[in-house]
């Protein structure tokens, strides 16, 4: 890891990147975010800081219920879930192109969480991977040891990594993260040639806290016509990446209620997507989505009848198949 911290310059180029508008909604929230230290993701009953509490009372919850030791090892226990996903665009050159995503670290949460992920994804294959989002376990402050542990967990991976920012992020990783062989599609995109056939991967900022995410710009030079994946930290963004055109979207944001019922009951999300996003398959018009339940878990290193998850999306050819 890169030890000087970024120079305002390294910040201020970003804005080319993502969008002037985008840009300083962004910093301006951040900085709010650090002066009020936080104290105000989220709005009414769902904020950040009384889910603070709330999860003092789960910890409370699982010490006394005996739950505690048996959800702490679900944290470690992440699971390698295969996705499956038939794209009619998709061209043949691209039968079986493997997207792992994560999603949700929150790496800084628990010293032991880097290794776990690492024993997890080394002997998996995969053509690229996907990071959508949530590195750190707060919402403002220091992100070196986010930063630091992200790393950690990446260092023995060579293929393409591509990622964006959650709700939970600031842009003061970008340019550490970067240096460190990620590549953030901050309203961007990128695009895999096979032949003469090719394969968009777009990323749009975090719709949720920040709503400093843009379609236009994420789509800029794509054709219309491409076979085009979304990076978006939260699925909310479904309607208007399905108005877009996108073949398939893959989020995180959720943790898939991170501690459910039996039967992986949801008891609590912040609604800004509905139920039948919050974990796993879904569809909306022609565009197919996934929600992970994300790899960390937030807050508390506890997870109870909602195991953490990495991702292979295996993308197939509809003519192929
Ligand atoms: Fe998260």
């Amino acid at each position: 890891m890169r030890d000087q911290p970024p120079q305002p310059a390294e910040i201020h180029a970003l804005a080319q990147r993502m969008g002037n508008r985008e840009f300083t909604a962004r910093l301006q929230l951040e900085q709010q975010m650090r002066d009020r230290c936080g104290a105000g993701q989220g709005r009414g009953a769902f904020r950040l800081e009384h889910l603070w509490d709330m999860y003092g009372c789960i910890r409370l919850c699982l010490k006394v219920s005996r739950f505690w030791n048996r959800a702490h090892r679900n944290y470690f226990d992440i699971q390698v879930v295969r996705n499956e996903v038939v794209l009619d665009r998709l061209p043949a050159a691209f039968d079986g192109f493997t997207i792992l995503q994560l999603t949700d670290l929150h790496a800084d949460l628990h010293p032991d969480f880097p290794a776990a992920v690492q024993r997890v994804i080394a002997p998996l294959s995969y053509d690229c991977m996907a990071l959508t989002g949530d590195f750190r376990t707060c919402t403002f402050g220091d992100h070196s040891g986010a930063t630091r542990a992200s790393i950690e967990i990446l260092k023995d991976v060579t293929a393409p990594r591509f990622a964006t920012l959650g709700n939970h992020d600031s842009l003061e990783k970008v340019p550490i993260l970067e240096a460190a062989g990620l590549q953030f599609l901050l309203n961007e995109n990128s695009v895999f040639r096979r032949g003469g056939d090719a394969l968009y991967l777009a990323g749009i900022d975090d719709p949720n806290f920040y709503k400093s995410h843009n379609f236009e710009r994420a789509l800029a030079g794509v054709p219309e016509a491409a076979c085009k994946v979304l990076l978006s930290h939260s699925p909310q963004t479904y309607r208007e990446a399905s108005r877009r055109g996108f073949d398939f979207l893959m989020a995180g944001h959720t943790h898939g209620g991170q501690i459910c019922l039996p039967g992986g009951r949801v008891l609590v999300h912040d609604h800004s997507s509905p139920r039948r996003l919050l974990s796993g398959v879904w569809r909306e018009g022609q565009m197919q989505g996934y929600t992970s339940r994300g790899t960390g878990a937030s807050r508390l290193p506890v997870r109870l009848n909602c195991p953490p998850e990495v991702t292979l999306h295996v993308l197939r050819c509809a003519k192929r198949v």
